[in-house]
């Protein structure tokens, strides 16, 4: 069963859906919102780009600049953080033997943007390699400290780790980085409406998070944060008419990422609508929602680790809203994150369970990872508990 919350989605009832992770699933509300924008758009448009439109994007920054409190004008809307990694990455010019830092969780499609500027400038991959399981944040700080050099010009750090969902000690280590005059891009993928993140104390060069994952809203839905004093080096990955448009009182930086040609802006323009209707499912609004769901994780969690008799492989404050474990038994697929597991075919299939499972190198094995949004239940998690001691022994 899953929580009554669920009536707010419309996810398939007999499907335990325990992967918000990878692209979350928008309530109802959510979608008639998105709905109404394509309505307008369809209805005249041309009066909807170039009369309504400016108007909507800047209501849709500043309900994210309210929410994570920085200036609506250091934002800019991207389609996901994919291309929030690609847009700085990018930009960016980096000399001969300059160092970029990158954890060895790092999400494999930003991790190869990083190879792929590096390779194009002559700049060297510094993988830092972080230990799973791992007894707390220190260890992520000191060793990240410990790899840094004259030499190291950006670091990219997750907010949230995606294969072994581990929640970083991002403000901390910005505080280090950013101190020594070495740039941070914050991958935040898992970021907005999953933990709390205030952008103006901060103090990161860049950050990028979706909005379709934790905050619920439509898909291709997310922002590019840029700090001000950085805004000049860094274009959009498509250039249009803001390159040359005369500036009339606004950055270069506003006109450049306000428009990259013709798109559907639905998702963007029902942003506002979705931070206020998603605070109103729950008493407590938004700090309500974090809290719940990385509640909901650790409980979720440790009922798989006691079902399956393993211990939890991080302590509880690096838990956001998703958790990773190790499965006891051998690694079945030998290649790494791409293949997919046979167990994840057979929890489907048998199960009707939608959960990841995939392999990772260090320790070398099978990893389960779940998800917690409000429509999940702590029956689910058992559920689970269940299918997987069925499967393992
Ligand atoms: C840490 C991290 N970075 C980047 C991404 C990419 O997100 P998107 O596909 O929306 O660009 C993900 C997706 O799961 C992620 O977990």
């Amino acid at each position: 069963m899953a929580s009554e919350l669920a009536n707010y989605w419309s996810l398939e009832s007999s499907r335990l859906f325990l992967n918000h992770g990878s692209f979350g699933a928008c309530p109802d509300f959510v979608i008639a919102e998105q709905r109404k924008w394509q309505d307008l758009m369809e209805q005249e448009p041309v009066r909807f780009f170039e009369e309504l439109m400016p108007e909507l994007l800047l209501k849709s920054r500043q309900a994210l600049g309210a929410f994570l409190s920085c200036s609506a004008d250091d934002l800019a809307l991207v389609s996901n953080a994919t291309s929030g990694v690609n847009t700085i990455l990018r930009s960016l010019q980096f000399e001969q033997g300059d160092e970029i830092l990158v954890p060895n969780h790092a999400y494999q499609a930003c991790r190869n943007t990083i190879d792929f500027v590096a390779e194009r400038w002559s700049a060297n991959v510094v993988e830092v390699a972080i230990p799973f399981p791992i007894d707390g944040p220190e260890t992520v700080v000191e060793l990240m400290k410990s790899a840094c050099t004259p030499r190291t010009k950006l670091v990219m750090i997750d907010t949230v780790t995606s294969p072994t969902g581990l929640r970083m000690p991002f403000e901390e280590l910005t505080e280090f980085f950013e101190g020594r005059g070495v740039e941070v891009l914050l991958d935040a993928a898992h970021g907005i409406g999953m933990i709390p993140l205030n952008l103006g104390d901060l103090g990161a060069s860049y950050v990028t998070s979706n909005c379709h994952k934790w905050l619920c809203a439509p898909k291709g839905s997310a922002f590019l944060y840029v700090r001000k004093d950085k805004q000049s080096k860094i274009q959009p990955l498509t250039i249009s008419h803001g390159h040359t448009f005369p500036l009339g009182g606004t950055t270069r930086f506003r006109h450049e990422f306000d428009w990259t040609g013709t798109q559907d802006i639905s998702g963007w323009c029902a942003l506002p609508a979705v931070i206020e209707g998603m605070a109103k499912l729950v008493e407590g609004g938004w700090e309500t929602i974090m809290e719940h769901n990385h509640d909901l994780a650790i409980q979720g969690r440790n009922i798989l680790c006691e079902r399956l008799g393993i211990q939890p492989p991080c302590p509880d404050e690096m838990i956001a809203c998703i958790s990773t474990i190790q499965l006891p038994g051998e690694l079945v697929t030998p290649e790494l994150m791409h293949e997919p597991d046979p167990l994840h075919q057979i929890l489907s299939e048998t199960y009707n369970i939608q959960v990841p499972v995939w392999s990772w190198p260090s320790p070398a094995g099978r990893y389960l990872r779940i998800s917690a949004q409000l429509y999940n239940s702590i029956e689910q998690y058992e559920q689970l508990a269940d299918a997987l001691v069925n499967e393992l022994k």
